[in-house]
């Protein structure tokens, strides 16, 4: 059977079996960023946008999607213009595999939509049904947190102390050392 729907703006007629997954569409159709972990609903990798809301699509039935507006992580950003979060997510080094970052990018990205200015806990509330075997979520929730200020039009300084960014203007992030005299711009010894 044929199902239409809009994918990242893009209007898609798919060729589809009653009991395909909006993820096996997705990824037949070349969004291979929404990633098959559990293939059960249970860990969030396959996350993406339906009409604005997150959707694990592993469970999600094609056939509930007919006309529906899908966004996955390929239409979030280009590599060399990244999203917000995209660019969070990386300066505050929040991933180690990666495999699980495009589902928790998508779901954040849901989150700021809603919340602009959330607290560390509804950041963790809002990740829950995302999981990570690598990251132990601290670097992930400090860069959703990151994001929202970036978003906000402040100024965010990534939690590894690396970078700065103001706005969307990224500038150097460096500590004079207050020790006598001394120029090794490492901080206090
Ligand atoms: S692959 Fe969809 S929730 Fe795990
Ligand atoms: S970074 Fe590896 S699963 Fe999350």
């Amino acid at each position: 059977m044929e199902i239409e729907l809009e994918i990242n703006d893009v209007e898609w007629t798919v060729d589809a079996a009653k009991s395909d997954s909006l993820l096996d569409v997705l990824r037949r159709n070349g969004y291979t960023g929404a990633k098959r972990g559990c293939d059960t609903g249970a860990c969030g990798f396959c996350t993406v946008h339906v009409d604005g809301e997150p959707v694990k699509s592993c469970v999600e039935p094609v056939m509930n999607v007919e006309d529906a507006s899908v966004e996955t992580i390929e239409g979030l950003g280009e590599q060399d213009e990244l999203h917000p979060v995209q660019q969070a997510f990386v300066d505050n080094t929040a991933l180690q595999c990666g495999f699980c970052i495009p589902g928790m990018i998508m779901r954040s990205t849901a989150l700021l939509e809603a919340n602009t200015d959330p607290t560390e806990q509804e950041v963790r509330e809002a990740l829950s049904d995302n999981l990570c075997r690598c990251t132990g979520y601290k670097k992930i929730v400090e860069a959703v947190l990151d994001a929202a200020e970036r978003m906000d039009g402040g100024t965010a300084v990534a939690a590894d102390g690396g970078k700065a960014v103001e706005g969307n203007e990224r500038v150097a992030n460096s500590t004079e050392c207050t020790v006598n005299d001394c120029d090794c711009m490492e901080g206090g010894q």
